[in-house]
């Protein structure tokens, strides 16, 4: 078989963390950073992945226990091979070279990337057929076979379905998907702390634990249902209340090209998960001030939070400037060292051709 190539992109969330997971509504944008696989056919059923000089080699079918395959890495191999067997793939084995512009541990979803563009090259060699919808949900429950992180769906769904100049809206409780294109003269700025996400494991499956929870209290299939009035006095609820109404208000209020209210609800979704979701860190806070100091419209932590990257939206001609002052203001602050992307929209996943 010929050489086939597949790619499938990060993400930044533009608003609604910790929404996916109790059925709400998020903001995501794919990025022109990206995962890229280059694979060929092999006849002994093995799937085959070499990336960095490090191999990772799994049964075709899906039998190696995935959360065990080595190196670390490997263990996305495995469980997207057993997600997709589960929907029918011919246990066709591939060699695969992997490489990637996400930075790991960024919040940038460098894994979903990654396991969004291996299910794309073993799904053409097994020439197994999914809708977008489909391959987002393989890809989010090998992320669940892997690593044991009960994620949401955001990630995977926006690094399958992207869309060039956009946003996308997506319903977690559905999976509509509308696009918010973003308006002229906006730019987003992802900016990592340098703190790699070292909690998410354990207080990321809590959180969502706790939502199920309070759900239940309220008698409701998820807090998506749930009113303001039901969980004012839970600060974990009513971050994924409040923060659900932001992402309707932000997709309003970029389609109207008002960057400034979009920017003020990035102040308010990044209190929220700072002090009634308790997902930020010092050092996050800090970098949401000086961009917010350097004159961004807003800003905020993306992503799970417990360490990654904060989003921040401003005037494009100035977004070199803001990232570069804030950068290193922060830099000073809290002696870290920052990365900042510029990020553009890009279309999802697919073959390069
Ligand atoms: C991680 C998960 C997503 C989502 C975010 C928080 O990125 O993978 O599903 O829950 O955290 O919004």
């Amino acid at each position: 078989m010929a050489l086939r190539r597949f790619r499938a992109p990060g993400r930044v969330n533009l608003m609604g963390d910790h929404t996916d997971y109790n059925e709400g509504f998020v903001l995501p944008m794919a990025i022109d950073r990206e995962c890229v696989v280059t694979a060929t056919r092999r006849d002994d059923g093995r799937v085959h992945a070499r990336s960095r000089g490090e191999t990772a080699d799994v049964d075709a079918a899906g039998a190696d226990e995935p959360s065990a395959v080595v190196p670390e890495w490997g263990r996305y191999i495995g469980g997207v091979v057993r997600a997709l067997a589960a929907r029918g793939r011919a246990p066709v084995g591939i060699d695969a070279e992997i490489e990637s512009s996400v930075p790991a541990g960024s919040g940038l979803s460098s894994s979903a990337a990654f396991e969004v563009a291996v299910a794309l090259a073993l799904c053409d060699a097994g020439a197994l057929t999914l809708e977008a919808t489909e391959v987002a949900r393989a890809c989010q429950e090998a992320e669940r076979l892997a690593t044991g992180v009960p994620s949401g769906i955001m990630d995977q769904l926006v690094s399958v379905a992207g869309v060039a100049g956009a946003a996308l809206l997506i319903d977690c409780r559905t999976l509509d998907v509308e696009r918010v294109p973003l308006p002229d003269g906006i730019a987003v700025i992802a900016v990592h702390s340098g703190m790699p996400r070292t909690l998410e494991t354990s207080a990321y499956a809590e959180r969502r634990a706790a939502c199920e929870a309070a759900a239940r209290r309220l008698g409701l299939r998820a807090l998506r249902d749930a009113t303001l009035d039901q969980v004012s006095g839970d600060p974990l609820a009513r971050h994924v209340v409040t923060e659900d109404a932001r992402v309707l208000e932000t997709a309003a209020a970029l389609r109207d090209g008002d960057c400034e209210r979009a920017g003020a609800l990035f102040s308010a979704s990044h209190a929220s998960l700072r002090d009634d979701f308790r997902v930020s860190t010092p050092e996050l806070d800090a970098l949401v001030e000086e961009l917010e100091r350097a004159g961004a419209y807003g800003a905020r932590l993306t992503g799970a939070g417990f360490g990654g990257a904060v989003v921040a939206i401003c005037a494009s001609d100035r977004a070199g400037e803001i990232g570069a002052t804030a950068a290193a203001a922060y830099a000073g602050r809290m002696r870290r060292d920052p990365t900042v992307f510029v990020c553009i929209a890009v279309d999802g996943a697919g073959a390069i051709v």
